[in-house]
């Protein structure tokens, strides 16, 4: 188990020390701190799982889950700590106190009982070592808006679009994204303060661009998707925050509005899914670019119930080896038998037909990336061709994972 450097101590945080740990986080971004922020923080905070490393009364390490179960392929949902906060002061750095603290954070996980572990990456060379894998790809889209249309053989979405106030389109937007948990897998669940956090708009997220918009896609009372946006005066750049749908009419009756804003000169959406169909719609596709990032990164805390959570695209059996350094506990060799898409999981002794680290297979695991693929980047060893097909066959999700928000 990594210790920290000598004097250093590592707790969780009380309640009345929110304002410093947050302050502390700040510090470790770059950035300053309004008292918006730490008001904002602390709808969200869950100090029994917030820790500060301290040396004597200063804080120079901070990180923090929250409890936000996340949703699989096959429509249900796994137990999931969100890691966020995390930073070492920059004095301090390099001595393995991130180590330390996520060798706790996880161990915590675990007594919880939590089976998933995930978070989004400042940089993407820090996490694999701790096990977690890139689960869900972002694509950073822009559009020029001017010219931009749909193909002439679209027909208009028959539903109506409401622009609304935060607490008018709350309910709606509560009803979408508790749907589209059930369509992608990757998604976290919302709860009540989570909800609040997201609906408040605080004048330090803005960044000299408008409120926030929303609109929301109905069809007949019923909502099918809504956006949320600002726009950016300076750049009169559209800025998508969140497009969630859950019929191809939601989706294309959002676009619609978007590319009909007056004045609007580019549309920008941080995380478009891998595989939305946008690009198909318009006419001009080369209108749309989009750069491909890391998404959210999952890790598998307990990778017997992870394995049997899911369901799978065709039925099979396969011998898996993992090699978890970092959690040790997983460390086997398993046997996943899926009939009629449901799975049983033991460990066994025999050899394996795939071999790979848990990183790779926090990759895997929702279907955003297939083991051939890993394969060939050399993060799994299999036993066969054969054996490796039947791995793609079986974690094949109908669409892409996707992950709509960063924690
Ligand atoms: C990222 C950060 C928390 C790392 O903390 P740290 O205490 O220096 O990390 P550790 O000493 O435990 O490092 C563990 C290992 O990860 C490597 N590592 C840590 N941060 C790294 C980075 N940004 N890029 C590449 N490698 C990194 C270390 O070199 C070390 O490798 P080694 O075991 O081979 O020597 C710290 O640099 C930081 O606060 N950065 C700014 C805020 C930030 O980006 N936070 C992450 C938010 S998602």
């Amino acid at each position: 188990m990594p210790t920290l450097p000598d004097g250093l101590q590592l707790r969780a945080i009380s309640e009345s020390e929110i304002p410093n740990f947050v302050r502390a986080i700040d510090l470790g971004f770059g950035n300053s701190t309004p008292d918006s922020r730490i008001e904002a923080e602390t709808r969200i905070i869950e100090p029994d799982r917030s820790f500060a490393v301290f040396d004597g009364e200063q804080i120079v390490g901070t990180i923090g889950a929250q409890t936000l179960p996340i949703s699989l392929p096959g429509g249900g949902t796994g137990t999931c700590g969100g890691i966020a906060y995390v930073t070492v002061k920059p004095s301090h750095r390099r001595r393995g106190i991130l180590t330390a603290m996520m060798t706790n954070q996880l161990a915590q996980s675990r007594e919880r009982g939590e089976t998933f572990s995930m978070l989004w990456a400042s940089e993407a060379l820090i996490y694999g070592r701790f096990g977690f894998g890139v689960a869900t790809a972002t694509q950073n889209a822009s559009i020029q808006k001017v010219d931009a249309r749909f193909r002439r053989d679209v027909v208009d979405a028959p539903g109506t679009l409401k622009m609304m106030s935060g607490k008018a389109a709350l309910p709606h937007m509560q009803h979408v994204w508790n749907e589209a948990m059930r369509i992608w897998a990757g998604m976290l669940e919302r709860r009540e303060h989570w909800w609040e956090f997201k609906i408040a708009d605080p004048e330090h997220e803005r960044h000299g661009a408008t409120d926030r918009y929303r609109v929301v896609y109905l069809n007949g009372e019923v909502p099918e998707g809504y956006v949320v946006y600002r726009i950016q005066p300076d750049t009169l750049e559209l800025a998508v925050e969140e497009l969630v749908w859950v019929t191809e009419d939601a989706h294309k009756g959002l676009w619609e509005y978007l590319l009909g804003v007056d004045l609007v000169k580019t549309i920008s959406y941080w995380n478009m899914t891998a595989d939305d169909p946008l690009q198909w719609l318009v006419d001009d596709a080369r209108r749309l670019r989009r750069v491909e990032l890391d998404g959210m990164w999952l890790r598998l805390i307990d990778v017997k119930a992870a394995l049997e959570s899911r369901t799978y695209s065709a039925d099979g059996e396969l011998i898996i080896k993992i090699n978890d350094e970092f959690c040790p506990w997983n460390e086997a060799t398993y046997r996943l038998t899926v009939e009629s898409g449901k799975a049983s999981v033991a460990e066994v002794g025999a050899a394996a037909d795939l071999s790979l680290n848990a990183d790779a297979l926090g990759a895997a695991y929702l279907g955003g990336v297939s083991f051939s693929t890993l394969e060939a980047a050399m993060r799994v060893e299999s036993s066969s061709i054969d054996r490796l097909a039947l791995a793609d066959a079986m974690f094949r999700t109908e669409r892409l994972p996707w992950c709509p928000e960063e924690i």
